[in-house]
């Protein structure tokens, strides 16, 4: 028996967020066990460094499926199968059905690279530099069946400066996510976050807004 809590992570590129996950799990800085890692590209580098880390891997190709509904009901049986009580998306970049985000409701987190509600969808940090914005940064949320909607759990701000290009904000705020998400985790398998009717909580108490973090390091 294990005390430690067993989570799956879907990804579709370089999980590096599955990588900052894993390494202080093993570290013994976070008590998950991650009991898979699944993509939906068998090309995501990510799987060969969860492979490096011991960790069981797992591919489900959308196109592999007659119709998008048995891609659907197939990932959940598989990530079912692997007996998470948390399921961690980690640049997973299919948009999932309602049957499976209800199948893992309030187990089921996201990390977004963008201050939400600002910026959901895709390339965050080019709008954030188009904008004009003075702060930028990363999400961690509950899914629910709006994209990027959920309730918000955690974020980690940085200041936009003047020579930040996509690359550096790219680098920078995944250096934020590498500090979040850990962190949110973590909350949740020592029992004080979950999500209770519809809105995230925190030792009991409703998240109105989520924590913040401002993070100088990464702000160079
Ligand atoms: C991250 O920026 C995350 O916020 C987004 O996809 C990216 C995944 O990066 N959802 P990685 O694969 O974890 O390196």
């Amino acid at each position: 028996m294990t005390d430690k809590l067993p989570v799956v992570i879907l990804i579709s590129g370089h999980g590096s967020n599955m990588c900052a996950l894993a390494d202080r799990a093993k570290n013994g800085d976070l008590p998950i066990e991650i009991h898979a890692v699944i993509s939906d590209r068998p090309e995501a580098p990510g799987l060969l460094r969860a492979q490096e880390r011991g960790i069981e891997t797992a591919v489900l190709r959308l196109q592999d499926f007659n119709s998008r509904e048995d891609f659907d009901i197939r990932l959940g049986e598989t990530v079912e199968r692997f007996g998470p009580r948390l399921v961690l998306l980690a640049g997973y970049m299919k948009i999932l059905s309602s049957h499976f985000v209800r199948k893992f409701a309030g187990r089921l987190l996201n990390i977004h690279p963008s201050l939400l509600p600002k910026y959901s969808g895709l390339r965050t940090h080019q709008r954030a530099l188009e904008a004009g914005d003075r702060e930028h940064g990363a999400s961690v949320h509950f899914v629910t069946e709006e994209l990027d909607g959920g309730p918000l759990v955690i974020q980690g701000r940085i200041s936009l400066r003047s020579h930040d290009t996509v690359e550096s904000l790219s680098a920078k705020v995944h250096l934020v996510e590498h500090m979040i998400y850990p962190q949110a985790v973590e909350w949740f398998a020592s029992g004080r976050l979950e999500l209770r009717e519809g809105v995230a909580r925190m030792d009991g108490r409703i998240l109105n807004s989520p924590i913040q973090l401002a993070i100088e390091s990464a702000n160079q």
